[in-house]
């Protein structure tokens, strides 16, 4: 496995580009599934997760091809209803292709996602919704698999505004007969992404982004060429980096509005951060007050960028408490930034953060992808090297992170195994 080797840093200094959404992407991927018609969907970050989907997608039927950062896709017919299991079982955002399936053919068959280090991320509100549009259900050898002689409209109301039941009932519902409204639905940039998208194709979908979400189900689509939002998190992962240090970091291709939440927080520690067109200069003294955080739905402070905001409480001044109220089992990575120095302890959903840390740089393990983030950042401001293992993580959604801070200055080397 490989690793990156990471020196610490006096001054960040320079312009660092965010890519497309890797969590909007996904879903616009498999949207694709819906159609017959060609689609092109730009700004496409070659990420591991990007690529397994290609995989998914190409044994279901679809032709795939890349243009630089654009993919060129084609679903002619659907040559099987089944998502494998080798692909599922690496990334839970494959389950976003039950939906479209469902929906074009009638039937589903996609391995269950299982936990994984971060909870037990239950599927529960994606099998209500489908179920609410007709379709039955059965749970048999690791499986789910759903079917509908037809869908029919109907009103889902969801306990959590939960983003991935969001996507999956809104793509199930776009051919469903009638209208179908999602009440408490998920309100993050990439549902709303994912709605521009669908209706480019001929859906016809309102209230993206709002509480409530109505569908009127429509018969065929065609194709459309779809722009990538930028990734809201991979921004969010610079400014917070930029902050922690002395810097002057211009960071492009940011949409503020997505992040409202992390820079409102940004701004509360002491740190200027100045939006200028479609990018955002972040310019620090690397001298930080503590602050508390909630993770929350969006627009809410985002579950994903919690680890990174725990790497610069760690060395604000005063002591703060990051309370994590979407995922039970995301504190993985405090025992990793505690080798490091740090002064954290978990209670319950909290995280209670002694700032103030003299961060010691040594061996440490991503434990998830933002975790893995994390720990690049706080590595930033440590005393001397160091090895961040089981870099495939950070993989996953940071397209060649060490190209891109190497543009600012930061000594960073991926040792591969
Ligand atoms: C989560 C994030 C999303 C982010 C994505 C990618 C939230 C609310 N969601 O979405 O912003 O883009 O990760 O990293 O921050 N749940 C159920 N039953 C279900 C589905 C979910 O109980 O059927 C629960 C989960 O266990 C969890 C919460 O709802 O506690 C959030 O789940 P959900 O939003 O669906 O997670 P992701 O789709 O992974």
């Amino acid at each position: 496995m490989s690793k990156f080797i990471v020196h610490p840093i006096d001054k960040l200094e320079g312009e660092i580009v965010v890519g497309g959404a890797k969590n909007g992407v996904l879903p616009l991927m498999a949207s694709v599934l819906l159609t017959a018609e060609p689609c092109v969907i730009h700004d496409v970050p070659d990420l591991k997760d990007v690529n397994v989907m290609i995989e998914i997608l190409k044994v279901i039927g679809a032709k795939i091809e890349w243009e630089g950062s654009s993919l060129h896709i084609e679903v002619p017919k659907i040559l099987k209803n089944e998502a494998p299991y080798e692909y599922v079982s690496k990334m839970r955002a494959s389950f976003d292709v039950m939906g479209p399936l469902l929906a074009r053919t009638g039937v589903a068959r996609v391995p269950m996602p299982g936990g994984c280090s971060i909870g037990e991320r239950p599927i529960d509100l994606h099998i209500k919704g489908f179920k609410a549009l007709g379709a039955t259900i059965e749970f048999g050898h690791g499986f789910v698999e759903a079917r509908a002689e037809k869908l029919v409209g109907a009103s889902v109301y969801l306990d959590f505004p939960s983003f991935g039941a969001t996507k999956n009932i809104m793509m199930a519902a776009t051919m469903a007969e009638g209208v179908t409204m999602i009440e408490n639905a998920a309100k993050e940039p990439e549902i709303v992404d994912l709605a521009n998208f669908l209706n480019q194709i001929g859906a016809k979908i309102s209230g993206a982004g709002t509480d409530t979400i109505k569908i009127t189900g429509v018969k065929s689509f065609g194709g459309a060429i779809h722009r990538a939002i930028p990734d809201r998190i991979e921004a969010g992962t610079y400014l917070i980096m930029a902050a922690m240090n002395k810097s002057n970091v211009l960071v492009k291709n940011v949409v503020t509005s997505h992040l409202k939440a992390v820079i409102s927080k940004l701004i509360e520690c002491g740190v200027q951060v100045i939006p200028e067109g479609d990018n955002v200069r972040v310019i620090s003294d690397g001298k930080l007050k503590a602050v508390d955080i909630t993770t929350l739905p969006h627009p809410g402070f985002p579950t994903d960028l919690q680890a990174q905001f725990m790497s610069l409480l760690t060395v604000a001044e005063g002591s703060s408490v990051i309370m994590e109220t979407v995922f039970e089992n995301r504190f993985m990575h405090v025992s990793e930034f505690n080798r490091m120095g740090a002064n954290i302890k978990i209670e319950g959903h909290s995280a209670l953060i002694q700032g103030g840390a003299k961060l010691q740089g040594t061996e440490v393990k991503a434990t998830d992808l933002r975790a893995g983030a994390a720990l690049v950042l706080a590595a930033l401001v440590a005393d001397g090297e160091t090895s961040v293992h089981d870099i495939y993580h950070i993989d996953r959604g940071y397209n060649n992170l060490e190209s891109k801070l190497q543009t600012l200055g930061v000594k960073i080397e991926r040792i591969q195994d």
